[in-house]
């Protein structure tokens, strides 16, 4: 949500904050704008409702804003609608400072209307312009104190970019609780909401931590605390490439994606098995912490959520230990039990998902531990959690998750196989049947992508259908949540989850001649009953889209009416192949109906607000 760059160097700033702006499209936006100064012309401001190419031609590719420091915004819209006027950067009253802003100013409409009575004039709906209008209130010739005395002021959260005409040789940047990385180039320094804006000019960056304050200049960037003393700030390498955040010959990043599923997987699960055993990187929970735990939460938003519903059979099963596995809106929320003797699982692909965010700081209040499951290295979550392990999936640029998924699911299978060998409740064969299967797993999931042309098959038999159900048990109907938010969020088709044994209560009435529903038939134990619930809305004139293992196809093809494979493995590690076909399915479906599969409409990638 709401991305931000900032540059400033020798060279023109406007096609650099565009490109910046471009990469951080996937974190979903419905404007844009840029401000850039210029000794000859002052600050000079473009906005545009509407995707970035639209921006663009307003400036000709940046060519129509001269100068060498700018600041750029992409909107994602909450105080105003999605137009011109409420798009960033705002002007301050005499038009001689810009902001840009990620987050939520919470009190912004008492600083408006105390700033209203003092006569000055507002053209916007949003809580953004009170920043700026704030800083001219403040400012007498000192930027960095009148930003100071703001921050004072405002409440709420805030990532913000500040270029001021007075101070032409300095961007501002501050943040609290909205993520800004400082990138340092030769002779110039950047500013963005995350990495992937920055990396085609510089590796070396340094997150900021909130409640400091930044000072960038062509010379170098110097940091402050909020007791404005100078932070020494760690520089850290960034080992993306820009390869991995370009579509490389794809039409969609969110394909992209998919197929890198096998090599992401080897990624995050081999450097982790070692000699037969489970390594995990600077994992230090005491055993008899593990021992003392009365019970395992996992706490987070969407798909990262639906990778603890599977998390929570499997630790479970591995553990005999009860695990509460929670929407992170909901828990912050629901005074939780949680206390020193509680292991809070936070998964986040983004880190920096307010909600999540929210709810650690809530567990940690309460004395739990906390341990993270990230993919954005240095994101929030990361740094605040007492223990991170990452995902290395690499920048996930699309707004439907994938690889992200697919490298959460793997590192809960091993963190579940870590804590049962610690505890002991795990048994020896078991352990080592599982650590045999991750290890093939990649090669098994090439095996389903080689196969995509009959899942596009499919896909084109059911693209035009209005609503469609998911319906398994066990680890196959935390799937179908998956598999159904998948597929509603990218082609715009209704489509629910439901835990089979579920849908005689209420649900059965609304299968009719046609209706999709996708049974999900991958868990052996319970495959008997899959069918019986095949058999039960295929008599009431459903379309029967089955999943299943390829031993289990014959039986299968008697009763659906149409059946897709995935290869065997073992039970606990169903839903990692299992998600591969319903993300080709989702993709194709949208696809043929002609869906903005990258960036769906009213989504963002990073839901930094509440
Ligand atoms: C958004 C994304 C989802 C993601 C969810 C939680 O809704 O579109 O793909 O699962 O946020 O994000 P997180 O970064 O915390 O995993």
């Amino acid at each position: 949500m709401c991305g931000i760059v900032g540059f400033i160097g020798a060279q023109q700033a406007a096609p650099i904050l565009l490109d910046g702006l471009q990469r951080l499209e996937y974190r979903g936006y419905d404007s844009a704008g840029l401000a850039v100064y210029d000794s000859a012309r002052g600050l000079q401001l473009a906005k545009a409702k509407g995707r970035l190419h639209v921006l663009s031609e307003l400036v000709d590719g940046g060519a129509k804003l001269a100068g060498t420091a700018g600041v750029g915004h992409t909107r994602w819209a909450t105080h105003g609608e999605p137009s011109d006027t409420n798009s960033h950067p705002h002007l301050s009253d005499s038009g001689r400072i810009a902001v840009v802003h990620n987050g939520i100013i919470e009190n912004y409409m008492e600083i408006k209307e105390y700033l209203q009575g003092k006569g000055m004039v507002f053209h916007s709906d949003t809580d953004t312009e009170v920043v700026a209008q704030l800083l001219e209130y403040y400012y007498e010739d000192d930027l960095v104190e009148a930003t100071f005395k703001v921050l004072h002021r405002i409440e709420g959260s805030y990532a913000l970019g500040i270029l001021c005409a007075d101070h032409p040789d300095q961007l501002i940047a501050v943040r609290k609780d909205s993520p800004l990385v400082l990138g340092y180039g030769e002779g110039c320094s950047f500013l963005a909401s995350d990495v992937t804006a920055l990396i085609k000019y510089t590796k070396t960056v340094s997150y900021m931590e909130d409640g400091e304050l930044a000072i960038l200049t062509r010379d170098g960037i110097q940091v402050y605390d909020s007791l404005l003393q100078p932070v020494e700030k760690e520089r850290t390498t960034v080992d993306w490439d820009i390869s991995d955040a370009e579509k490389g010959g794809y039409e969609h990043f969110m394909f992209k994606e998919i197929m890198e599923q096998p090599e992401a997987l080897r990624k995050a699960v081999s450097p982790r098995i070692q000699n037969g055993r489970v390594v995990l990187e600077n994992l230090t929970l005491e055993p008899d912490f593990l021992r003392r735990l009365s019970r395992l939460y996992i706490v987070a938003c969407g798909s990262s959520y639906h990778v603890g519903v599977v998390g929570k059979y499997l630790l479970e099963r591995l553990l005999r230990k009860p695990v509460e596995v929670a929407l992170a809106s909901e828990f912050r929320y629901s005074e939780p039990l949680v206390d020193e003797n509680s292991l809070v699982i936070v998964i986040s692909q983004s880190g920096e998902t307010l909600d999540t965010m929210a709810a650690l700081r809530e567990a940690k209040r309460l004395g739990g531990r906390i341990l993270s499951i990230v993919n954005v290295v240095g994101s929030s979550i990361a740094r605040e959690s007492d223990q991170v392990l990452y995902t290395w999936a690499g920048p996930e640029i699309a707004v439907a998750t994938t690889k992200a998924y697919s490298t959460q699911m793997a590192v809960v299978d091993l963190l579940a196989l870590y804590f049962g060998k610690i505890l002991g409740t795990v048994e020896e064969s078991e352990y080592h049947a599982v650590l045999d299967e991750m290890l093939l797993l990649p090669g098994k999931m090439e095996a389903i992508l080689s196969n995509k042309d009959d899942i596009q098959y499919f896909a084109s038999q059911y693209f035009n259908h209005d609503s469609v159900f998911f319906i398994g048990r066990n680890v196959d109907y935390a799937l179908g949540l998956e598999g159904s938010l998948t597929l509603k969020e990218i082609s715009y088709i209704h489509s629910e989850a439901y835990a089979s044994g579920e849908l005689k209560h209420g649900t059965i009435s609304l299968i009719e001649d046609g209706t999709l529903v996708v049974a999900l038939g991958t868990y052996g134990k319970l495959f008997d009953k899959a069918m019986a619930n095949v058999l039960e809305v295929r008599s009431r004139g459903a379309d029967v889209l089955a999943l299943t293992t390829e031993n289990r196809r014959a039986d299968m093809e008697k009763n659906a009416n149409a059946v897709i494979t995935i290869p065997e493995t073992h039970d606990m590690l169903l839903p990692s192949l299992g998600v591969v076909p319903l993300q080709l399915f989702a993709y194709y479906v949208a696809l043929m109906r002609g869906c903005d599969i990258d960036k769906p409409r009213n989504l963002a990638k990073s839901v930094t607000v509440e």
